[in-house]
């Protein structure tokens, strides 16, 4: 009997690379430059792209510029751009920039929590019930990350009850969907087993999204765990762009390019143009002026004969 059956035809590649990449990078890209970077995978394929954050430029100053640059986002048919908002102050401003989608975030580590927002879990969730609601109440689409499921960088292990009881909140108080994530890379597949069945139990599998960093080279194991448990939403960033700055370790989101070139070779569909894709995450590596973690990138670069940052 084959291993690896059934496995879901198509899946959604939810492209973070302009908000969870650039929040983390030291060089911080300029409106134009974000624009460019955006205008290059909104034409690969991609339908869904995280394009920034309306958070506190003080906490986050490389996404300050989040007003500017929703306001100049591309008309691109078919692909929705979407931004986080932490509380109701940022729903405002993304409303005012015209987004059409925002994502709320929380972690179901409290000490994570703190650091991130400052705010506990259920503090987290009191307030999102209104911005929630207000978001759909302005015809917005609105998804629900939760971090730390994997593991902590402060407290290490978290209880699968915790992450579950956070994703469920999410989903009552009118998430389409929740995307878990393993902020700082640390999952294996038998815990993704473990953690994925446990939400399954409750939230039917569309509505749930995986978000893996590739910190530690686990997360595409981490993703065939998931696509085997029936999810259909994988984040990821382009090159591998990307890190968590409330979560020492972070560095890296699985790179957009990785995911497609596994899902594409194992017959599932993504809709994803790989070679326009490659050149988004050139395009990614020579404006953030460092050579990015992607190995498909990477191996892609090594056979044009080009250096890193051409
Ligand atoms: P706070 O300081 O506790 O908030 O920040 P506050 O309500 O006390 O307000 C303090 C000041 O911030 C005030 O200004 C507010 O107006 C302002 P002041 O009066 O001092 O001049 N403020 C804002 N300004 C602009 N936009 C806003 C906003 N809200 C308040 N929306 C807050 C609380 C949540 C705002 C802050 O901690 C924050 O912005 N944190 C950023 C967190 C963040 O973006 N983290 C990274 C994203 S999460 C992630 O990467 C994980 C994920 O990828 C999944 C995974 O990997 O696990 C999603
Ligand atoms: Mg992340």
């Amino acid at each position: 009997m084959p291993m690896l059956e059934p496995l879901p035809q198509r899946v959604v590649v939810y492209e973070v690379g302009p908000r969870d990449g650039l929040q983390n990078e030291r060089t911080h890209l300029r409106v134009d430059q974000k624009l460019e970077l955006i205008r290059a995978l909104a034409v690969t394929g991609l339908k869904r792209i995280e394009v920034t954050s309306f958070v506190s430029p003080r906490w986050i100053p490389q996404l300050a510029d989040a007003d500017e640059l929703a306001r100049q986002l591309p008309k691109a048919p078919g692909v929705a751009f979407s931004a986080l908002v932490p509380n109701e102050k940022g729903l405002e401003r993304a409303r005012e920039a015209g987004m059409k989608s925002v994502a709320v975030f929380l972690s179901s580590s409290q000490t994570h929590s703190q650091k991130n927002i400052h705010k506990s879990l259920e503090e987290a969730l009191g307030g999102y019930r209104s911005v929630c609601a207000e978001a759909r109440r302005l015809g917005m689409r609105v998804r629900g990350y939760v971090s730390t499921v994997w593991g902590c960088p402060y407290e290490g292990p978290v209880s699968v009850e915790r992450s579950l009881f956070a994703a469920a909140s999410l989903i009552e108080m009118g998430c389409e969907q929740v995307s878990l994530g393993d902020t700082i890379g640390v999952g294996t597949p038998r815990q993704t087993e473990q953690s994925l069945g446990a939400m399954l139990k409750r939230i039917p599998a569309p509505q749930l999204a995986q978000h893996m960093h590739d910190t530690r080279g686990t997360a595409l194991a981490n993703v065939l765990v998931g696509l085997q448990m029936g999810l259909t939403t994988f984040d990821a960033a382009v090159g591998g762009l990307g890190g968590c700055p409330y979560a020492p370790g972070a560095a890296g989101n699985l790179a957009t390019e990785d995911l497609v070139y596994m899902l594409e070779g194992m017959g599932i569909e993504t809709g994803v143009d790989m070679q326009r894709l490659v050149a988004a995450g050139k395009l990614a590596q020579r404006l953030i002026g460092r050579e990015l973690p992607g190995k498909f990138l990477r191996a892609a670069l090594a056979a044009d004969g080009a250096g890193p940052l051409t």
